[in-house]
């Protein structure tokens, strides 16, 4: 009872907020986004994400050979396919000598020890941009999964230590452990994103692969019938639950700040490792913010990846990975 007890007591200086700081950041606490593109020599800044870029094999070797020497040891691949590539069925995404196959290849063979994980989802592959094939205007499950598969085996035989399926399509968990367990691919995992929601913060990752649903008669403007509605909670769990019963080995909740509620609540639940994934829009709001001189760029940042890691991320995908550990060494 006050004035016995004061709080203010553990807040006196650095030294002992330090001391007895719950929530600590490090190197080890990301997973790092990575573009990357057709071409030689390109490094090329994402309009809508400032100072992200997306990376040419060539130079994508240099960077990853950067976030291995800032102790980031983990990346999440991502390709943006050129449009002569795309179709309906995503044909390309099962190219052994495809974009993400090479990519793989390219930094496993520079730095070997770093874990490669792969998206599995059709959008990027995708004429109509989603993550489904879509027949008769709608995007359908099975036929889908299928593919899910095939690809998540294709990535599995580049050497991908984990495939990372973000298409939200029901039962392509266990369809991708069979698959890996039937091709003898018994370690690689599986991170899914599990609860992942139809968020209107993912608009700069489009831009970024250039995979936003195409504005076509008869094809879904979005993706509310695969992805969750954002009011739900309790649907959360379940999609998550069915996910480890399916063989994940990581889940993930999608967005990050807005949906920490459901972070807490997961990692409650749940005893496998549980990711947040800080999306672009919210990597866009914060830099678009500070270059308005409205927001501490590093202040608000560190504030934000300590609030996803306390609300119960054993694991950050975030753009600003970086950023967060040039801060902190
Ligand atoms: C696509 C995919 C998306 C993101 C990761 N994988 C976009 C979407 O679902 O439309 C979003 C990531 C981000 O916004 O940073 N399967």
């Amino acid at each position: 009872m006050y004035p016995i007890k004061r709080n203010r007591r553990l807040r006196t200086s650095e030294a002992i907020r330090s001391l007895v700081r719950e929530t600590i950041i490090s190197p080890s606490d990301f997973l790092v986004p990575l573009f990357v593109v057709e071409g030689k020599g390109i490094k090329e800044e994402i309009a809508s994400m400032p100072n992200y870029h997306r990376f040419s094999l060539d130079l994508l070797e240099n960077e990853v050979k950067a976030l291995w020497k800032l102790g980031l040891k983990s990346v999440l691949l991502f390709v943006k396919v050129p449009d002569n590539l795309k179709d309906n069925k995503g044909t390309e995404a099962l190219n052994p000598n495809g974009l993400m196959q090479r990519a793989i290849k390219t930094v496993k063979n520079v730095c070997p020890e770093m874990l490669v994980m792969t998206d599995v989802a059709l959008d990027p592959y995708s004429s109509f941009g989603h993550d489904g094939i879509i027949e008769n205007g709608k995007v359908i499950n099975d036929d889908t999964v299928e593919a899910l598969a095939e690809m998540s085996l294709s990535h599995a035989e580049a050497g991908a230590n984990f495939v990372a399926p973000s298409d939200m399509m029901d039962g392509r968990i266990l369809a991708i452990r069979e698959t890996l367990e039937d091709e003898g691919h018994v370690d690689t995992g599986i991170m899914s994103y599990s609860a992942k929601y139809a968020s209107a913060f993912y608009g700069p990752f489009r831009d970024a692969l250039d995979s936003a649903p195409a504005d076509v008669k008869d094809i879904p403007k979005d993706k509310k019938t695969y992805q969750m509605d954002y009011a739900n909670r309790f649907e959360a769990l379940r999609e998550t639950e069915m996910d480890i019963d399916e063989g994940a080995d990581i889940v993930m909740v999608k967005p990050g700040l807005c949906y920490l509620d459901i972070v807490r609540e997961i990692k409650n639940e749940v005893d496998v490792p549980v990711a947040v994934y800080q999306v672009s829009g919210e990597y866009s709001m914060l830099k678009a913010a500070a270059e308005k001189g409205w927001l501490d760029h590093d202040a608000v940042m560190m504030e934000q990846i300590t609030a996803i890691k306390r609300a119960g991320a054993d694991v950050i995908a975030s753009y600003f990975a970086k950023d967060v550990v040039k801060l902190i060494s």
